[in-house]
């Protein structure tokens, strides 16, 4: 797999240098209901509260479905703490919110029999190959990144070169993305179910391993492909132009796995629509309210959006398709709700549970450093 070091080292400098400063244009996706045999799959989510509507249908969920039903494969789930502490929060509510992250993702039905669930900052290997790969990323392929404007609150025409962004921005938000390579790469995974707003950073995640590997002559990294759900972007219920998010200051806007059927049924009637009458119609541009609502239909019923569309002709007005809609989302989410509750008062029970996660991650992921410290010269 190595090559020798003669012939490596002439070309080293060259190569390092050499990255491919633009983005490649094709999407690395793979179909996640055809995962290959023998994957292995990696995401994250950061512990920032409660998981929401987007959260589920865009990643947790696939994650669930991929997991109980391809034995051959790999699974690891983090929880991304040390991403989350680009935006600083008092001690005692990072720690409450890294436990409300675990205890939704098994309300959520992960199943630690079938996966590895564990909290990133348990691992350490995560910021030393982040290290690695922040020396070998371009200050100008992360100025490209948008996640770093939009949490360091810049527009997204703004650039590092800004003496102004500069000040206000930190280097972690920065190297953020070459972090979530890291992760990524520490356990040579081969697939990455996320939702949409994730694409940029996985292209990024891609060149790195593809420099490294060019870098060293090796063929160590899998290219890692994405894999985007069906739902791939849910929109904020009250401003469908923009993803919903927990960040949002308007909480109608953002449904969780833990609202009431009560917090449930007013949001989505709340939901922003339209006034156009007649046959239902999946228009992200000209109905982003009714098609945003269809696409949630899709993800909760796994009907395709063709079908989803057919399937809602019979409902007469708005009113019709927003309980309907509710009741969907509060089926689904019933009983997650109350084992959340439950999983919460538990803590012993989740702190064993991501023990248990953190020595079987570290197993894989100090196995593959050591071997990456090696290739780089530093066994
Ligand atoms: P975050 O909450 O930003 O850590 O995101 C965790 C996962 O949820 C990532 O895979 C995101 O792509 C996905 N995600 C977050 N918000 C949405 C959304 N509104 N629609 C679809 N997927 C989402
Ligand atoms: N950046 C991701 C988000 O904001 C979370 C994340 C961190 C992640 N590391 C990752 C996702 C690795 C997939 C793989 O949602």
């Amino acid at each position: 797999m190595l090559c020798s070091r003669s012939t490596r080292a002439v070309a080293l400098a060259r190569r390092y240098s050499n990255v491919s400063s633009t983005p490649s244009t094709i999407q690395e996706l793979d179909r996640y209901d055809n995962l290959p045999q023998n994957s292995r799959v990696f995401s994250m989510i950061q512990p920032t509260g409660r998981i929401h509507l987007g959260n589920y249908l865009g990643a947790v969920k696939s994650w669930r479905t991929l997991s109980n039903s391809n034995p051959t494969s790999r699974f690891i789930f983090g929880i991304a703490d040390l991403h989350a502490f680009t935006s600083f929060k008092p001690a005692s509510e990072l720690k409450e919110n890294r436990y409300q992250a675990i205890a939704s993702l098994l309300a959520s039905g992960l199943d630690t029999s079938k996966c590895i669930l564990y909290f990133q900052s348990a691992v350490p290997e995560h910021s030393e190959l982040s290290w690695f790969l922040t020396c070998m990323t371009s200050m100008g392929q992360l100025n490209r990144m948008t996640q770093w404007k939009s949490k360091a609150q810049q527009s997204q025409t703004s650039s590092i070169t800004d003496e102004k962004v500069m000040e206000s921005t930190k280097a972690g938000v920065f190297c953020y993305p070459a972090l979530q390579a890291a992760d990524i790469l520490l356990y040579r995974s081969t697939h990455v179910p996320v939702g949409d707003d994730q694409s940029q950073h996985l292209e990024l995640c891609r060149n790195l391993a593809k420099l490294f590997n060019n870098t060293y002559g090796v063929d160590y990294f899998p290219l890692p492909k994405t894999l985007l759900t069906p739902a791939k972007k849910i929109l904020s219920l009250k401003n469908p132009e923009k993803k919903m998010s927990k960040s949002d200051p308007v909480q109608a806007s953002c449904v969780y796995v833990t609202d009431s059927p009560e917090q449930i049924q007013s949001k989505i009637r709340k939901a922003t629509t339209d006034s156009i009458q007649g046959d239902w119609s999946f228009d992200p541009v000209e109905r982003p309210g009714v098609s945003n609502l269809i696409n949630i239909i899709s993800g909760l019923t796994n009907e395709s959006i063709e079908e989803t569309v057919a399937s809602v002709q019979h409902l007469k007005d708005h009113k019709g398709l927003k309980d309907y809609v509710s009741e969907l989302i509060i089926n689904e989410f019933s009983d997650k709700r109350q084992l959340y509750d439950e999983l919460l008062k538990n803590k012993d029970y989740l702190d064993h549970v991501c023990k248990e996660g953190r020595d079987s991650a570290r197993e894989v992921a100090s196995k593959n450093l050591g071997e990456i410290k090696s290739i780089v010269g530093m066994d």
